[in-house]
C-alpha cells in the first residue's frame, strides 16, 4: 500500500505526476482547494468586494468550480447561473445537476432559459448552414448570454470552469485554424475593455481535467450523466487525444505549453488586439468589431431560416 505523501496516515488515491505526490482522497481535495485559492489570488482574479457569478453548465468542471470556490472564499458571495440551452434530453439532465448541486450548497440559482428569451434552442441550428458545427455556434451564442446574464443579476466578476486541457485544446484548436481574435482571449483573466463587460476568471486553469473529475467523484458532486450530443464526432475530442499522447511521454506538456502561450504569445496578441477598433452591435449592445456581432449575426440567419422551415 502506497501512503499519502500529505497526512502519512491514509492509503493513496491520487498521483500527481506533475507534482510527484501520491495523496489520500482528503489530502487531495484540500490540495485542489488551496490551487484555486493561490490562483485567484496570484491572478488578482477577484477580492471579498466584489460581486461574482458562476457559471454553472451542470457538467463536472463547472460543478467543482463553484464547489471549491465556496469552500476557498467563504466571504465572498457567488451568484450561480444556469443557460438552459434547449438540447434535447441533455439540456434537462444539466438543469437537474445545476439545481441539485446549489441546492447541496445552499445556494440560488438563476435560470436563463434560452427558448423563453430569445425564441430559439441550440438544436434550432440543425436547420442552418451551421449544422455540423453546432458546438462552435453554441461557443458564440453562450459568451453573449453570459454577457447579458452578468448585466442583468448586477456582477462585476463572471467565472468560468475552463480547465487545463480545454485551455490547452481551445489554443490548439484555434491556432490551427488562425484564429488570433479567440487566441488573444484565452487568458486567465480577460478585464472588461468596455463599460457593458465584465472581469471574465478562469480559476481551473492550472487543473487539469482528470483532476476536476477525481474531485467530483470523491465528493459526490451531482455532475450530468449525459453528453452533449453536438459533442460526438467533433474534432475536440481527437484533438484531445492528441494531447493525451504528449502529455504521457511528458507530464508538464499541457502546462509548460499554456506557460509559454500565456507569457510569450499573448502579450504579441494584445498589442495586435489593441490596433483594432471596435464598435458596438447594432442589435445586442455589447462590444464587437463588426456593426452587428457574430452571435447576432448567427441568430438572424437561424430566425429568417425557421421562418421557411
Ligand atoms: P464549454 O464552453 O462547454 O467548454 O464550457 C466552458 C464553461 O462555460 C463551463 O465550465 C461553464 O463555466 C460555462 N458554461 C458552459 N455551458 C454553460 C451553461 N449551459 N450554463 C452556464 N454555464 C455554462
Ligand atoms: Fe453547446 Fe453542446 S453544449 S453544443
Ligand atoms: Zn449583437
Amino acid at each position: 500500500m502506497v501512503k499519502c505523501r500529505r497526512c502519512l496516515v491514509e492509503e493513496a488515491s491520487v498521483w500527481i505526476p506533475y507534482a510527484k505526490l501520491h495523496l489520500c482522497k482528503k489530502c487531495f481535495s484540500e490540495f485542489t482547494i488551496k490551487r484555486v485559492r493561490e490562483t485567484v489570488e496570484k491572478y488578482r482574479m477577484f477580492g471579498s468586494t466584489d460581486k461574482v457569478a458562476v457559471a454553472v453548465s451542470g457538467g463536472k468542471d463547472s460543478a467543482v468550480l463553484l464547489y471549491t470556490l465556496k469552500k476557498a472564499f467563504p466571504d465572498v458571495r457567488f451568484t450561480a447561473f444556469h443557460v438552459n440551452l434547449g438540447i434535447e434530453k441533455y439540456s434537462e439532465d444539466c438543469l437537474k445537476k445545476a439545481e441539485a448541486l446549489t441546492k447541496m450548497l445552499n445556494l440560488e440559482l438563476f435560470i436563463y432559459d434560452l427558448k423563453r428569451e430569445k425564441g430559439f434552442t441550440i438544436d434550432d441550428f440543425k436547420h442552418t448552414r451551421f449544422k455540423r458545427r453546432i458546438c462552435s455556434v453554441c461557443g458564440t451564442i453562450k459568451r453573449q448570454v453570459f454577457n447579458e446574464v452578468s448585466e442583468k443579476i448586477g456582477v462585476n466578476v463572471l467565472a468560468t470552469g475552463h480547465n487545463l486541457d480545454d485551455m490547452v485544446e481551445i489554443m490548439f484548436s484555434n491556432f490551427l485554424a488562425g484564429d488570433f481574435e479567440q487566441l488573444s482571449r484565452l487568458k486567465p483573466v480577460i478585464p472588461p475593455f468596455h463599460p457593458k463587460l465584465v472581469k471574465k476568471v478562469k480559476p481551473l486553469f492550472r487543473i487539469p481535467e482528470n483532476e476536476t473529475a477525481l474531485y467530483a467523484f470523491f465528493n459526490n458532486i451531482p455532475v450530468r450523466e449525459e453528453e452533449c450530443p453536438h459533442v460526438k464526432g467533433s474534432r475536440l475530442i481527437e484533438r484531445k487525444r492528441l494531447l493525451e499522447l504528449f502529455s504521457k511521454e511528458n507530464p508538464n506538456f499541457k502546462y509548460q505549453l499554456l506557460s509559454v502561450f500565456l507569457k510569450k504569445l499573448i502579450p504579441i496578441l494584445e498589442e495586435r488586439e489593441k490596433e483594432k477598433a471596435f464598435t458596438v452591435c447594432e442589435v445586442c449592445g455589447f462590444p464587437s468589431s463588426t456593426n452587428i456581432c457574430g452571435a447576432c449575426r448567427r441568430i438572424m440567419e437561424l430566425k429568417s431560416v425557421l421562418g421557411k422551415v
